[in-house]
C-alpha cells in the first residue's frame, strides 16, 4: 500500500503544477517504503538520507514556481496561498532541523508520513482554484 495515490489528487489544467505533484507523490512514497525497509532492518539509510534530500529541494522548488506563477498571472488570493506554503516549510524545517543535528530520522519520518493528509487538502482545495485561475489566464494570453 503506498502512503499517497495519485487519484487523491485534483487533475490540474497548468501541466507544470500537475507533473510537480506527480513527482512528489512518486517521492513521498519512495521515503515511506524506503523508511520501512529501514525500520525492519535493511541497508536502505543512505538511500533514505539522499532520498530525503532530494524531497526538500523538490518541496521548495515546487512552492516558489506556484510562487512565481501567482505573480506571474496576478493571481489575487497570491498572500493567503505563500502563507500556507510558508507554514508547512516551517513545520518542515523544524522536522529537518532535528533530523540534521541528532542523525534522528523519527522526526522527519512522522512528518512525511503524516504530510499526504496537509499536500491532498492543499492541492484540492488551493492549488485546484490557483492552477484554475491560472490556466485560464494563460489562454487569454495565447
Ligand atoms: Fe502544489
Ligand atoms: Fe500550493
Amino acid at each position: 500500500m503506498a502512503l499517497v495515490y495519485i487519484e487523491q489528487l485534483e487533475d490540474l489544467d497548468v501541466e507544470e503544477m500537475q507533473q510537480t505533484h506527480e513527482d512528489e507523490v512518486i517521492l513521498l512514497n519512495e521515503i515511506d517504503k524506503l523508511a520501512t525497509q529501514h525500520q525492519m532492518g535493511q541497508p536502505t539509510l543512505e538511500e533514505l538520507n539522499e532520498k530525503l534530500d532530494t524531497y526538500l529541494i523538490h518541496v521548495k522548488e515546487h512552492f516558489s514556481n506556484e510562487e512565481r506563477l501567482m505573480r506571474k498571472y496576478d493571481f489575487p488570493s497570491y498572500e493567503m496561498h505563500k502563507m500556507a506554503h510558508d507554514i508547512f516549510l516551517e513545520d518542515l524545517k523544524y522536522a529537518v532541523n532535528q533530523w540534521k543535528r541528532s542523525d534522528n530520522l523519527d522526526k522527519i519520518i512522522n512528518f512525511i508520513r503524516k504530510s499526504p493528509e496537509w499536500i491532498v487538502l492543499h492541492i484540492n482545495s488551493v492549488d485546484a482554484p490557483t492552477s484554475a485561475f491560472i490556466h485560464q489566464q494563460m489562454e487569454r494570453e495565447a
